[in-house]
């Protein structure tokens, strides 16, 4: 497949993770486009910015909010292609924030997307093997569902406010 990881991160710890959900799916043999949404847009992807399944990593910010970076990207994205059938999102948060605002970002980003693939929260920074496990379990159930999912891109209307949705 071809893929697009796009991720914000102010401290590495979202990076962190975006970079071993990278590993996996190359070790899979599958394209990826990476974009680092807080110095990237779209562009970054290429001429095309159709991809048959997309990766959306987060922090979260106060109140449990999305970063602005990553709303901005998503506004881009929704602009170029639509909502997309498959964006599978992960994140990073701190439960020392609250449990309702913990990874708020990650819900909300799905939520905006309704998607039906797994979201993934990892507790501040990937940690030793446990997390590493936990991160290569995910991307291969992402991959398992999205690649047996596929079929032509659902195209749906541009008229959704998504900076609005997701923040
Ligand atoms: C200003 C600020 C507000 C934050 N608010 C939340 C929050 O509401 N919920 C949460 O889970 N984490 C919150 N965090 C914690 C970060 O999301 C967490 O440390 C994350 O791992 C940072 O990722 P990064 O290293 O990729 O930037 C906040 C951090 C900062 C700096």
């Amino acid at each position: 497949m071809r893929i697009l990881i796009a991720y914000t991160s102010l401290s590495g710890n979202t990076r962190d993770v975006a970079r071993l959900v990278r590993a996996r799916c190359e070790e899979r043999l599958h394209h990826v486009s990476w974009i680092e949404t807080d110095i990237q847009g779209l562009d970054a992807a290429g001429p095309d910015p159709h991809h048959d399944l997309y990766v959306l990593g987060a922090w979260t910010d106060n109140g449990g909010r999305t970063p602005p970076e990553m709303k901005r990207f998503i506004v881009q994205l929704v602009e170029a292609v639509g909502k997309p059938p498959r964006v599978a999102v992960f994140g990073t948060g701190e439960t020392q924030w609250g449990e309702e605002y913990y990874c708020g970002a990650v819900r909300r980003i799905a939520a905006f997307f309704d998607t039906r693939l797994p979201t993934l929260e990892i507790e501040q920074m990937p940690h030793g093997d446990r997390d590493t496990r936990t991160i290569r379990r995910w991307t291969d159930e992402v991959l398992a569902i999205a690649g047996a999912a596929r079929a032509p891109t659902r195209r749906t209307p541009h008229h959704e406010d998504a900076a609005r949705a997701i923040s």
